[in-house]
Parts: C-alpha cells; sequence; structure tokens
C-alpha cells in the first residue's frame, strides 16, 4: 500500500517478499505507486528512516514496465549501511521510494545498429533483467546478447530466469534472438568463460561464446556494474574503434556504474 504526505518527495511503500539467494545476494520486491513511472533500464531511489534523518542508496529495477510490483537485486556489501538495514528487511516492513526514477541506461537510446550486447557484473544486471521483459527490445534488435560475471558459480542466481523467458508469453517466439554468455572468473565452470570481461573482448571469446560478430556496423553496447570493469571495458572499446553514444552524435556504447 502507497501512502505519502503531498509534498513529500518520496511514498512509504510496503515490503511483499524477500528472498535470500546466498548469504550476501538477495531480491525483495516492494508495492508499486500507480504514480510511479520508469522505463526499463532506470534505478529507484530506496530509503529508510535511520534516527532522525533518512538513508538513501540507488537500485536498478528488476521489474518490467509494466510489472504491478517493483522488484530489486541486491549485493550485500560488509559493513554497509544500507546492507545492514535490508540484511535485517522482512516483509510486512515499510521502505521509502523517491517518487522519481533516475538513469539513462536506455536501450532505445541506440537509434541504429542491429545487435544488442549488455555487459554486467554482479548486481549489473538488474537493469539487463528488466529490459529483456520490453517487447519492444527484441522487435527492435536481431540478436541480444547478455554476459555475467560474477567472481563464484553461485552468484549466479539468474541461470533459470533467463532460460525460463522461453515460456514468457509476450517473447517465446522471439527467444532464439538471446545470446547467454555467464562469465564466472574464480572458478572453473563449465559453460561459462573465466577471463575478466575486457580480456574476452579482445582476444574474441566473448564474441564466440555468444556466437556474435562485433562491429561498429552491428554491435551496441551497454555496460553496468563494478566501476572498474566499467572502465576499463569502455577503455577496451575505444581501442577498437566504437565510441560513447550520444544522443546528439551517435555511437556504440552507453554505460552505468552500479555502485
Ligand atoms: C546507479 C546505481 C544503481 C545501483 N543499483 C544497485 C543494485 O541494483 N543492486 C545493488 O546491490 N546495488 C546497487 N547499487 C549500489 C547501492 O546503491 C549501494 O551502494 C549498495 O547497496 C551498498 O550500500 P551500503 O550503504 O551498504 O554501502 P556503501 O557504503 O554505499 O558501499 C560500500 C562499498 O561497497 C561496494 N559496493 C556497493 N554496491 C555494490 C554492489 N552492488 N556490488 C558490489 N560492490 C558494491 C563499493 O565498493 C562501495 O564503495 C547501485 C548504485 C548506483 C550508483
Ligand atoms: N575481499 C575480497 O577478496 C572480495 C572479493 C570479492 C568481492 N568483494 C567485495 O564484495 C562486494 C561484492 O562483490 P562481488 O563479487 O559481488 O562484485 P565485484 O567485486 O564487482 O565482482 C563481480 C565480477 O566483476 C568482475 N570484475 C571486477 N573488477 C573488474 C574489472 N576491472 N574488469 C572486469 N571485470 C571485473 C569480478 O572479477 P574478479 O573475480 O576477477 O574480481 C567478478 O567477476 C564488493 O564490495 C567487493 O569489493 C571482496
Amino acid at each position: 500500500m502507497s501512502s505519502t504526505a503531498p509534498e513529500a518527495k518520496f511514498t512509504e511503500e510496503t515490503v511483499l517478499w524477500v528472498k535470500q539467494h546466498t548469504p550476501k545476494l538477495m531480491s525483495f520486491a516492494i508495492t508499486r505507486p500507480k504514480t510511479y513511472r520508469f522505463s526499463a533500464g532506470q534505478f529507484s531511489r530506496l530509503g529508510f528512516r535511520d534516527g532522525e534523518g533518512f538513508i538513501w542508496r540507488a537500485y536498478s529495477i528488476v521489474s518490467a514496465e509494466y510489472a504491478d510490483t517493483l522488484e530489486y537485486f541486491v549485493i550485500l556489501v560488509e559493513n554497509g549501511a544500507m546492507s545492514k538495514l535490508l540484511a535485517q528487511m522482512q516483509a510486512g516492513q515499510t521502505i521509502l521510494l523517491d517518487k522519481t526514477a533516475f538513469g539513462f541506461l536506455l536501450p532505445e537510446r541506440f537509434t541504429d545498429g542491429e545487435d544488442l550486447v549488455m555487459l554486467s557484473t554482479g548486481s549489473g544486471i538488474a537493469p539487463f533483467l528488466s529490459m529483456l521483459q520490453q517487447p519492444t527490445l527484441w522487435e527492435r534488435f536481431t540478436h541480444i546478447g547478455l554476459v555475467h560475471s560474477v567472481s563464484y558459480a553461485k552468484e549466479l542466481v539468474f541461470q533459470e530466469y533467463i532460460t525460463g523467458l522461453s515460456q514468457h508469453p509476450l517473447l517465446a517466439e522471439r527467444i532464439t534472438k538471446l545470446k547467454w554468455q555467464p562469465v564466472v572468473t574464480r572458478e572453473i565452470v563449465e559453460g561459462a568463460l573465466s577471463q575478466r570481461v575486457p580480456a574476452l573482448i579482445q582476444n574474441g571469446h566473448l564474441a564466440t561464446g555468444l556466437q556474435l560478430e562485433f562491429s561498429p556496423q552491428h554491435t551496441r553496447f551497454m555496460l553496468c556494474g563494478n566501476p572498474t570493469m566499467v572502465a576499463d571495458t569502455f577503455k577496451t572499446l575505444l581501442s577498437m574503434g566504437y565510441t560513447m553514444h550520444r544522443n546528439k552524435l551517435p555511437g556504440h556504447i552507453v554505460m552505468e556504474n552500479g555502485f
């Protein structure tokens, strides 16, 4: 149930469920006010009352634009102030939601190109899970590559969700467009690549794994996750002739630091 003082910049929402995947990875959903609008790829600001003040942090929305509730995927970091509160959170509890959704990690910003490659580490997969539920994305691109890099296999918590997209009533017919490549950097795992994303782009193993040919003409990249991954990948792509996309100067890369 949403409630709010009209002048407030936030609404008070209810936590609907919490799912702990591993001790440090969790998903949860909250009520969505009818007035809350967002585009797939954007993030919410979530908060709690904290003593006499508030604590606010950014969280990418996992849900589809048309969903009735808002889902998030969170990595609990050691000694993090918000992580401590989220680790104790239970269904039924109140959570604060900034009325505005933020961010420019939006696939519709690309007006040309044929294949979309989504590169993520850790919780950076969240905005891509939202985008994948938008039928317009599947109409727009010939192929959609999804890459998720984690340190350990147990952190690949969305494998089932991704393979389950073939049962999604709006996507089933187009699911062959999806190319999924997990990356596990600190363990050898069958079916997963084991180097970091920039190295995998440079040596061609990522393109091979996705069964796609990367080229400035055809490929558009979206990056989200660890800021050092975003910076290193951006540098690698620049060295290969790709450029940052700007609305007034179309290019090949859009990106967002996941923390
Ligand atoms: C645009 C944006 C979107 C975000 N979306 C998400 C999301 O969908 N899910 C999510 O879990 N977090 C997300 N974050 C990070 C989130 O806002 C918080 O920073 C995080 O939950 C930790 O908060 P904290 O107060 O516990 O620790 P903080 O004091 O804020 O962070 C402590 C340190 O933990 C590390 N860290 C923070 N977040 C992460 C993370 N997600 N993965 C790995 N290391 C991290 C960083 O090194 C940081 O300096 C996002 C951040 C931004 C800027
Ligand atoms: N103390 C530690 O040893 C340790 C280990 C892991 C995480 N943590 C902390 O735990 C929290 C969450 O960690 P997380 O593992 O979920 O997220 P993360 O550290 O961002 O790692 C997620 C994935 O991103 C990769 N990555 C990191 N930097 C990269 C770069 N510059 N270029 C390409 N790929 C890169 C990681 O590879 P790599 O596995 O090669 O790093 C891993 O595959 C963070 O606060 C993190 O600092 C600490």
